[in-house]
């Protein structure tokens, strides 16, 4: 079985994933740690399973409620290639980690790539992207990965990263309901921390809200956001690490 192992609050994470796992299967199970009342340890992980886990960059860290999901889940040596999608800054250690808590919960690690995908914050930012350049370079990935998989190599994969692990410092901008919310309560389902209550989704728990912008993706009336005021000296700060097309790469 190939699995897709994703915690993709705005889709972008996602997009990414399946253009690398569909050159492995047409037949693939997700796994969505965005579910913050799902059993994860329950699934039934063989050696003989093929799982791509694809995590964003929340500050070169995983987002944390997705590291304690996946140290819940039971491997049972299945095959793991590891995801580190960012919006054109940086991975930071999160591969490190990744491959720490997969190797932790019984995966074993073949493969690790990092891969572009749109700021979820900062739009502006790896704009368009995965586009058809990066569709290219991870279907050349995923042939190479093929290879190694054939090759059965035992050999330990090495990843970038350095323990401790960069310190995450949470992002003080939360998205808040303007007067176009309808009460509709799409947001508040999606949330992967619960920090919208259901019974009154026009507001935000600040304090758990992790700023992963789901429920922006998720509001049909687009009545969530950020304001543009506080997200523009934000954008600016970030610019120059931002800038240019930075590189999808592959660790094998
Ligand atoms: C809170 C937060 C922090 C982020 N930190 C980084 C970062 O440090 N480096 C980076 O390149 N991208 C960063 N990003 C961008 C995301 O990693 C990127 O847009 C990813 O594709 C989002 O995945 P999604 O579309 O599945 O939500 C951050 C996004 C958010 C919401």
């Amino acid at each position: 079985m190939t699995y897709e192992i994703l915690f993709s609050p705005t889709g972008g994470t996602m997009k990414t994933a399946n253009l690398l796992t569909k050159e492995f299967s047409s037949e693939v199970r997700v796994v969505d740690l965005m579910d913050r009342k799902a059993d994860f340890s329950s699934i039934p992980f063989t050696p003989e399973d093929l799982c791509v886990v694809a995590v964003p960059s929340f500050g070169g860290r995983i987002p944390a409620p997705a590291a304690v999901r996946m140290a819940q889940m039971q491997g049972n040596g299945a095959k793991a290639i590891l995801m580190a999608v960012y919006g054109n800054r940086t991975t930071g250690d999160m591969l490190l980690e990744l491959k720490d808590i997969l190797t932790k919960a019984g995966f074993r690690p073949v493969a690790a790539l990092e891969a572009v995908a749109r700021h979820s914050l900062f739009p502006q930012f790896a704009a368009g992207r995965p586009d058809s350049k990066d569709h290219r370079e991870l279907v050349s990935f995923a042939s190479q990965i093929k290879e190694k998989l054939a090759a059965e190599s035992s050999e330990e994969l090495t990843v970038p990263g350095s323990f401790p692990y960069q310190e995450y410092t949470s992002i003080p901008l939360k998205p808040k309901a303007d007067h176009g919310c309808v009460r509709c309560g799409h947001c508040a389902r999606h949330c992967p921390v619960g920090a919208i209550p259901l019974e009154s989704p026009n507001q935000t728990n600040t304090q758990v809200c992790i700023t992963c912008m789901a429920c922006t993706a998720f509001c049909p009336q687009r009545a969530r956001k950020i304001s543009p005021l506080v997200l523009f000296p934000a954008a600016l700060a970030l610019r120059k690490s931002c800038k240019g097309r930075k590189p999808n790469k592959l660790y094998l």
